[in-house]
């Protein structure tokens, strides 16, 4: 993505929900890459740090891990460049989430969101045609994807609650939960994917006007959406792959995904 900016070298970087760094590979992977010395790895899940870890020892650059959300790190550092990838569907409060974003932001510094479901387009007719066109060719769907599609929701609710393995799972879930002190009572596997996949559950996604509405100090510089087959490009057969391409560069709006970059105006 050609985000146009000007950023000096020697940048900083915060990834959110890090995972296992992928998103930060892919970033230094990228033209700005080789102007980045520092990437802070953040994530709630101890042992996707410890992933993101080993996968940061082939890294050039620093990198420290954060265990925790993103309020536990308010005033300890300001961040040139602060990536959020698939993660801000599962965040509960996105207005306080992108508040406390952007108060670790320098000035002029540059938020990037991607691989966020689309939520102005998730309805859309064409895109319903495309998946439908793919999964046709035997390409799974992902599962929360599935649960957007009402005559959908009952097959993949009834897996999802009725097998003995998900029970198994939901119910080890739960019991950790309770363990650890966050929930008082067990949680019914439906409560649990409600709160993990909050913005996919309820199908209203990532809407661009939401994200306005909280990045009050930032401009939006670039956006694109992709996946317009409902799934990500490296999972397309071969003359899907085109199309996705073509649908790309001329910036389609209705792909399953969007991504954004927003520039803080501030200083
Ligand atoms: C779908 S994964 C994406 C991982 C990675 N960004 C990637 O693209 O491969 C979402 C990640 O966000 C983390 N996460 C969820 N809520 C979070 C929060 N409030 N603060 C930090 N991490 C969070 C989860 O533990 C998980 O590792």
């Amino acid at each position: 993505m050609d985000v146009g900016i000007t950023l000096g070298n020697s940048l900083t970087a915060l990834d959110i929900g890090c995972g296992t760094g992928l998103a930060s590979e892919l970033l230094l992977s990228s033209m700005l890459g080789n102007r980045i010395s520092q990437i802070d790895l953040l994530d709630t899940s101890e042992e996707m740090l410890e992933r993101a870890k080993h996968r940061a020892k082939k890294w050039r650059v620093n990198s420290r891990l954060l265990h925790g959300v993103i309020e536990d790190f308010l005033g300890d550092r300001k961040y040139d460049i602060i990536i959020c990838c698939s993660v801000l569907h599962h965040i509960p409060d996105l207005g306080r989430f992108l508040s406390d974003l952007q108060t670790m932001q320098v000035d002029g510094g540059v938020f990037l969101h991607l691989q966020d479901p689309n939520g102005d387009f998730l309805g859309d007719p064409t895109l319903k045609h495309r998946m439908c066109e793919l999964s046709d060719r035997f390409v799974r769907l992902p599962n929360w994807l599935r649960r957007f599609n009402p005559t959908r929701i009952a097959k993949s609710l009834s897996w999802k609650l009725g097998s003995r393995q998900a029970q198994d799972y939901m119910r080890r879930v739960s019991d950790e939960l309770i363990i650890a002190g966050v929930t008082a009572k067990p949680m019914s596997p439906q409560d649990i994917w409600t709160v993990t996949d909050i913005h996919c559950l309820d199908g209203l996604g990532i809407r661009t006007s939401q994200l306005r509405g909280y990045l009050l100090d930032y401009e939006l510089i670039s956006s694109r959406s992709y996946g317009f087959f409902g799934r990500l490009f490296s999972d397309l057969p071969k003359g899907f792959k085109r199309q996705e391409l073509s649908l790309i560069h001329t910036r389609a709006p209705n792909g399953l995904y969007i991504a954004g970059a927003w520039k803080i105006a501030r200083g």
